[in-house]
């Protein structure tokens, strides 16, 4: 980077069109609000305290922040180059380069941002709109371009039929020097459809000044695509798990049936692990080489699964570390466990982790042999190659040393 960025996060606006009691920001997609995604991209990009504008259902945006932006409040919401103007108080003085984000724009991606950082730089343009050609660029403001040169942006209710056929879309990402971005928002004004200040009219007033305005139609389809609505929302993530699958697929994963799979980012899994259709993996989880997973299995946050080891159908895992080879072919839950080495888990295991009030482990030591349908009672502790036999409950406390079986209910140890 020649000069250093600023950050602008747009998360004010309610969402109408989510028709939903949630801020839009808040969404989530696989557990993460909208709003992590840019910032997390950001971070990415050495840009750790961006100024977010938020506005709308303002205390839950800001407990979401947690202190870890710059936020700004911008109430009423009377349009993106309001939005703009209200966070011009926090960047005094700045001068680098300006980049702006609304945060509904969850998909751009972290090498397309820095495709535009580079370009805008280089050819040291006043204001760079990162683009996008759409086959059906309905509802998004059209790049105007005059003998190939960028002289507008017009939004859809503006638009005139010929403008409407303009397939080159705005992703509202943009990066802007300081000093042609503020002059240029004193000029804009609320005459339009929505009686709104539109970030958009900024670019004319660039054109006219004669600014250097680029357009860089970097931006893949599937990462100009917004989030407006419910349907919008699902678009992203399936477009956002298809990445995620072919990341793993890439690094020799086998993903049977991708349509039917799920797997959050951050997740990282060994080459020659086979996952199988209705799987769906959370966040930061961790799958060893040569595993089975699924199908119908559900891994949550917090699980590392050794090497080897098979986790079949109608299985879930919660924070638990999963041996090598250990064995849940079917229906169990495993909630804050640690499995060792080479055990095996009958079918119908229960971990009754949770007592209303806190969550308790279960230990299982190596190559131990739990029978079908036993439930443990956690804090439960199983040694060694130790065995429960079908139908056990292990009450809370248990402690079933090396070696020793457990049997009935409440289970007892078995003499010889
Ligand atoms: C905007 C662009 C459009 C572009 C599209 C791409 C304008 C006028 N139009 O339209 O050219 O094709 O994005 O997705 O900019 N926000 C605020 N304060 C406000 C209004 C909005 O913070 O007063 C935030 C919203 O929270 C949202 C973002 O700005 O994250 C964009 O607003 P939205 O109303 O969704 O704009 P679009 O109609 O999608
Ligand atoms: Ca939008």
């Amino acid at each position: 980077m020649k000069r250093p960025i600023q950050a602008v996060v747009l998360a004010a606006g309610r969402g109408t069109r989510m028709k939903s009691d949630r801020p839009k920001v808040l969404h989530e997609i696989f557990g993460e609000p909208l709003l992590s995604y840019p910032l997390e991209i950001l971070k990415g990009l050495g840009i750790r305290r961006p100024v977010v504008v938020v506005g709308w259902d303002r205390e839950k945006v800001l407990s979401y922040l947690n202190g870890g932006a710059t936020a700004v409040t911008q109430s009423p919401q009377l349009g993106t180059g309001h939005a703009v103007q209200v966070a011009q108080r926090k960047l005094r003085g700045f001068r680098g380069d300006i980049l702006i984000w609304p945060a509904d724009m969850t998909l751009i991606r972290k090498e397309t941002l820095a495709g535009i950082v580079r370009e805008h730089q280089r050819l040291n343009a006043d204001v760079t709109i990162l683009s996008s050609f759409l086959v059906d660029p309905t509802g998004y403001g059209r790049i105007v371009r005059r003998a190939g040169r960028v002289v507008g942006i017009r939004e859809e209710l503006e638009a005139t039929p010929q403008e409407k056929r303009i397939q080159e879309v705005n992703t509202s990402v943009y990066l802007f020097k300081p000093a042609r971005l503020f002059e240029s928002l004193k000029k804009i004004k609320p005459v339009n459809r929505k009686k709104e200040y539109y970030l958009t009219d900024t670019i004319q007033w660039i054109e006219e000044a004669e600014g250097r305005v680029l357009a860089l139609p970097y931006a893949l389809p599937e990462e100009a695509q917004g989030i407006n609505s419910q349907a919008d929302l699902a678009c992203a993530f399936k477009t956002l798990n298809q990445r995620n699958l072919r990341k793993h697929q890439m690094q020799g994963v086998t993903v049977l049936a991708p349509e039917q799979t799920w797997i959050a980012p951050d997740v990282r899994i060994g080459k020659n692990t086979v996952i199988y259709p209705w799987t769906y993996i959370e966040k930061g989880v961790r799958i060893g080489r040569g595993c089975q997973i699924g199908p119908f299995a559900k891994i949550r946050s917090g699980s590392i699964i050794e090497d080897k080891a098979v986790i079949g159908s109608f299985v879930e895992v919660a924070r638990s570390r999963i041996g090598k080879k250990v064995i849940a072919k079917h229906l169990a839950y495993l909630g804050d466990a640690v499995v060792g080495e080479g055990a095996n888990i009958g079918a119908g295991t229960i971990t009754a982790n949770y007592d209303g009030k806190k969550k308790n482990k279960t230990r299982i030591g190596k190559n131990a042999f739990i029978g079908v349908d036993t439930l443990f009672v956690a804090p439960v502790q199983v040694g060694d190659r130790a065995k429960t036999g079908a139908g056990a409950v292990l009450k809370r406390g248990t402690r079933v040393k090396t070696g020793e079986v457990f049997v009935g209910v409440p289970a007892r140890r078995l003499r010889k």
